[in-house]
C-alpha cells in the first residue's frame, strides 16, 4: 500500500464495495437454494385419492424425496417413489425418477381433500427458512424467541459491521498523517459491557416462564389424561414402552416397538427418557423438544400435539457410529383412532404373552424393559423435582 499517497475515493471504498457485494452474491445464492419449485400435475388426482395413491408430476426433479406439495387450497405429503414402488432419497436415483410420487397424506393443512384435474399448478411448500412446521403446543413461543434473539443480534451485526466499513473509509491512511496511539475509553467500554449485559438478563427473565413450561411441568403419570410412555435410547434406536388397555406398564398387554412411537393428539405426552449406553438426545423437530439422554438419570419430557400426522424423531446428540440413522417416526392420531390402535396392540400383546413368562412379553426388546424395570436411577435432578413441582 502506498502510504504516502492520498487513496483515491475509488481505492477508499473498493474493499467495502467487494464485501457488499460478496454479500449480495451470497444472498443471492441463498434464495436460489431455497426457491421453490413449481410444476404441474400429469394426470388427475381424485379427492377419494388418499394415502398410497401414485400419481405424477410433469416435472418433479426439483422436488425434495420427501415432503409437502400444494394444489390449490390443499397441501399434500408426498414421497418419490421408482418403478417398484420403493422410495427414492437423493442423487443418481431422483434423477432416474424425477416425476413418480406416492400420497401419504392429504389434506395436511386441514383443508378437505379435493379432485385436482391433470395439469393443474403443483408447488413446493415452503419449510419456513429455519424451521419445519410447528405441532407442539408451546413450539409458537419458541420459534418467536429465536426470531428475537435473531433480531437483537442482527441488527447489532449490521450497526457494528456498518461502523467497521465506515472506519475503513474514515481512518484510510492520509500523507502526512501520524497513527493515534490510544488506550481505550472508560466510558466507552462500560457501554458496550452494559448493554449486552441488560439484553441477556432481559431475554432471561422473558423466557423463564416458557422453559418453566417446557422443561419443568412435565405433567405427571397419575395425572388423568395424561398419556405416557417409557423411551430407551440406545445404540442406534429409540425403544418405546406403553402401557397397554390397563393402563399400568410391566403387565402383559404392554405395548413395546422399536422406531415408531404412536400418541394422540391434543393430550399431554408425558415421555420418561432413559439411556442405556452413552448420551443421546430425543429430538422432535416439528415439537420444538430436544432433551438429553443420560445414562442413569430418567427424564421426563413433555409435549401436546396440534395435529394428527407423522412426524420425525431424531437422535441430536453424537452418540458414535451409528448417529445419523438413530431416527423413527411419531404418528399422532385422533384421540378415537388412538384408542382404537391401544385396544388393537393390547390384545395382541396380552395374546402372545399369555401363559409365557415375563422375561419373553416383550420380544426382541426384552433385555431392554427388564433392565428398565430391575435398575433403579440416581435420582435425576430434572425427575424428582420436576414431579414435585406440579404436585404443589
Ligand atoms: Cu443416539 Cu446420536
Amino acid at each position: 500500500m502506498a502510504g504516502n499517497r492520498a487513496a483515491t475515493p475509488v481505492q477508499r471504498l473498493a474493499l467495502p464495495l467487494v464485501c457488499m457485494g460478496a454479500i449480495v452474491v451470497l444472498v443471492y445464492l441463498m434464495k436460489l437454494a431455497f426457491a421453490l419449485p413449481t410444476t404441474e400435475l400429469d394426470g388427475g388426482l381424485e379427492a377419494a385419492d388418499g394415502a398410497g395413491t401414485v400419481f405424477q408430476l410433469a416435472d418433479g426433479s426439483h422436488f425434495p424425496g420427501e415432503g409437502k406439495i400444494r394444489i390449490g387450497e390443499e397441501e399434500i405429503s408426498v414421497q418419490r417413489i421408482d418403478a417398484k414402488g420403493g422410495k427414492v432419497q437423493s442423487g443418481k436415483d431422483t434423477v432416474l425418477n424425477p416425476n413418480r410420487f406416492k400420497v401419504l397424506e392429504r389434506g395436511v393443512n386441514g383443508v378437505a381433500p379435493a379432485n385436482h384435474a391433470a395439469g393443474a399448478a403443483v408447488s413446493q411448500v415452503a419449510k419456513g427458512l429455519f424451521f419445519p412446521e410447528n405441532n407442539s403446543s408451546f413450539g409458537d413461543q419458541v420459534d418467536e424467541l429465536f426470531y428475537l434473539i435473531l433480531w437483537i443480534t442482527g441488527i447489532a451485526f449490521i450497526l457494528t459491521e456498518g461502523f467497521f466499513l465506515y472506519c475503513i473509509v474514515a481512518f484510510w491512511a492520509k500523507p502526512g498523517a501520524r497513527s493515534a496511539y490510544t488506550h481505550g475509553n472508560h466510558r466507552l467500554e462500560m457501554v458496550w459491557t452494559v448493554i449486552p449485559a441488560v439484553i441477556l438478563v432481559a431475554l432471561a427473565v422473558l423466557q423463564s416462564g416458557m422453559w418453566t413450561e417446557m422443561k419443568m411441568s412435565a405433567p405427571s403419570a397419575t395425572e388423568p389424561g395424561v398419556v405416557t410412555v417409557q423411551v430407551v435410547a440406545k445404540q442406534f434406536e429409540w425403544n418405546f414402552r406403553q402401557a397397554g388397555s390397563d393402563g399400568r406398564f410391566g403387565t402383559q398387554d404392554d405395548i413395546p416397538s422399536t422406531g415408531r412411537l404412536v400418541v394422540p393428539v391434543d393430550t399431554p405426552i408425558r415421555i420418561e427418557l432413559r439411556a442405556q449406553d452413552v448420551l443421546h438426545s430425543f429430538f422432535l423437530p416439528e415439537f420444538r423438544v430436544k432433551q438429553d439422554a443420560v445414562p442413569g438419570l430418567s427424564v421426563p419430557v413433555w409435549f401436546k400435539a396440534k395435529r394428527p400426522g407423522t412426524f420425525q424423531i431424531m437422535c441430536a446428540e453424537l452418540c458414535g457410529l451409528g448417529h445419523s440413522r438413530m431416527g423413527g417416526t411419531l404418528e399422532v392420531k385422533t384421540k378415537e383412532a388412538y384408542a382404537e390402535w391401544v385396544a388393537t396392540e393390547s390384545t395382541k400383546w396380552n395374546g402372545e404373552n399369555d401363559g409365557t413368562d415375563r422375561p419373553d412379553w416383550y420380544g426382541v426388546q426384552a433385555k431392554i424393559w427388564w433392565w428398565w424395570d430391575s435398575t433403579p436411577t440416581s435420582v435425576g435432578f430434572t425427575g424428582e423435582s420436576n414431579d414435585r413441582k406440579r404436585k404443589s
